[in-house]
């Protein structure tokens, strides 16, 4: 076999062990835990087998992504809007189309496993930044030290709310970073930000002028959205991105010119107008992620929870064989994060619905004899 390029040939892929997970309770990917709304089955459904055979169209799906905004909107348009097989896809687009070798990203640590082996194969160094201890607060000012190197980082990766620490960054401050280091692309990863109401966007078009372009004061900075975790079809694989026209016009012409199917398309649509089903699911979420967090407070189990459909519990017995137990004993999936820096040890447990919690807690608190 010839050999890839040196940077694949060393790289240590993303690894998702998603194998043998279904009829289990899935608390490791922090995926939705119910599936998407009826409608959205119902349009998957009903695609015409017509449609199978011709090529997927996206120009409409722009608009109701922007409509699905709701007030947040004004002054962004359809080229606003970039549509990606998943936000995973995005992601990659952005390190092809701004990372050459030798240039320099910043992130956090720890942080979402994808951009690091994003930023390998395109022999780029990473400049990973801890979280802070105690209560793993975002490290601002070493963030904003580092950006202001010279030369400047090519890219910056912010996970906000962070997975896997929850960590949240206002709004205010992820723009004034953006505006600090106008020669760097600050991509800020909102996968989360339903369950905590972080987004960037309402800032942006509230601050511009009616008629203003949000993104203008702001062309290096690029905002990724998914449905996966909220609308539930994860499994269809779509994503968006927001950001300036040229912006989002570069990372998409990296992209193959049909990369998201017409079944992701079609169960987009129903989705974004089915923003009573999301809203539904993320209070079910929140609430039960409160009630899970008492229940820690209650027994005294070491945990952390801020952002995002998840939470951080360290068990007293080794993670790994808790992590089994679960699985075997109980048909309950959760993530050990060994070998993650500041959080090995720890079990990262995705929040479901109140019934889904209250079974993960009478099944660990079994395994761990509290
Ligand atoms: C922070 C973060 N970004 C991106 C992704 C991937 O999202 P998508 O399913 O849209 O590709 C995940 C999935 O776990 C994630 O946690």
């Amino acid at each position: 076999m010839p050999p890839a390029r040196a940077e694949v040939e060393s790289l240590q892929a993303y690894s998702a062990p998603l194998e043998g997970r279904r009829g289990l309770l899935r608390l490791d990917f922090n995926e939705n835990t119910l599936g998407p709304s009826p409608a959205v089955v119902a349009a998957v459904r009903a695609l015409p087998a017509e449609h199978y055979a011709i090529y997927p169209e996206y120009d409409g799906l722009r608009q109701a992504v922007l409509a699905a905004l709701g007030g947040s909107c004004a002054g962004l348009t359809p080229s606003h809007v970039g549509i990606f097989n998943g936000v995973d896809a995005a992601i990659h687009a952005v390190f092809q189309a701004y990372g050459a070798p030798g240039d320099r990203l910043l992130t956090t640590s720890p942080t979402f496993g994808y951009y690091s082996p994003c930023a390998q194969m395109q022999g780029m160094g990473i400049e990973a930044i801890p979280y802070t201890l105690p209560g793993f607060a975002f490290p601002l000012a070493e963030v904003s030290a580092a950006l202001a190197a010279d030369p400047p980082p090519r890219l910056l990766l912010l996970c906000n709310p962070n997975n896997p620490t929850g960590t949240r960054l206002e709004a205010a401050q992820v723009l004034a970073l953006a505006a600090s280091a106008p020669h760097t692309l600050m991509v800020v990863d909102e996968l989360y930000e339903a369950f905590t109401g972080d987004s960037v966007l309402p800032l942006l078009v509230a601050q511009t002028g009616a008629d203003g372009d949000p993104f203008a004061a702001y062309p290096n900075l690029l905002v990724l959205r998914s449905l996966s975790k909220t609308a539930g079809i994860a499994g269809l694989r779509i994503g968006f991105a927001w950001g300036a026209p040229a912006l989002v016009d570069r990372v998409s012409r990296v992209t193959g010119p049909y990369d998201v199917n017409s079944f992701a398309v079609c169960a987009a649509y129903a989705a974004l107008a089915d923003q009573a089903y999301v809203d539904t699911y993320v209070a079910e979420v929140r609430a039960a992620r409160d009630w899970l967090v008492e229940q820690c407070l209650a027994h005294q189990v070491r945990h952390h929870a801020a952002g995002g459909n998840y939470l951080l519990i360290w068990p007293d017995g080794a993670v790994a064989e808790v992590d089994r137990r679960l699985r075997q004993e109980a048909g309950i999936l959760v993530r050990a994060m060994t070998g993650k820096p500041l959080i090995d040890g720890a079990l990262r447990v995705s929040v479901g619905t109140g019934e889904q919690m209250r079974r993960f807690w009478q099944a660990y608190r079994l395994i761990e004899g509290r």
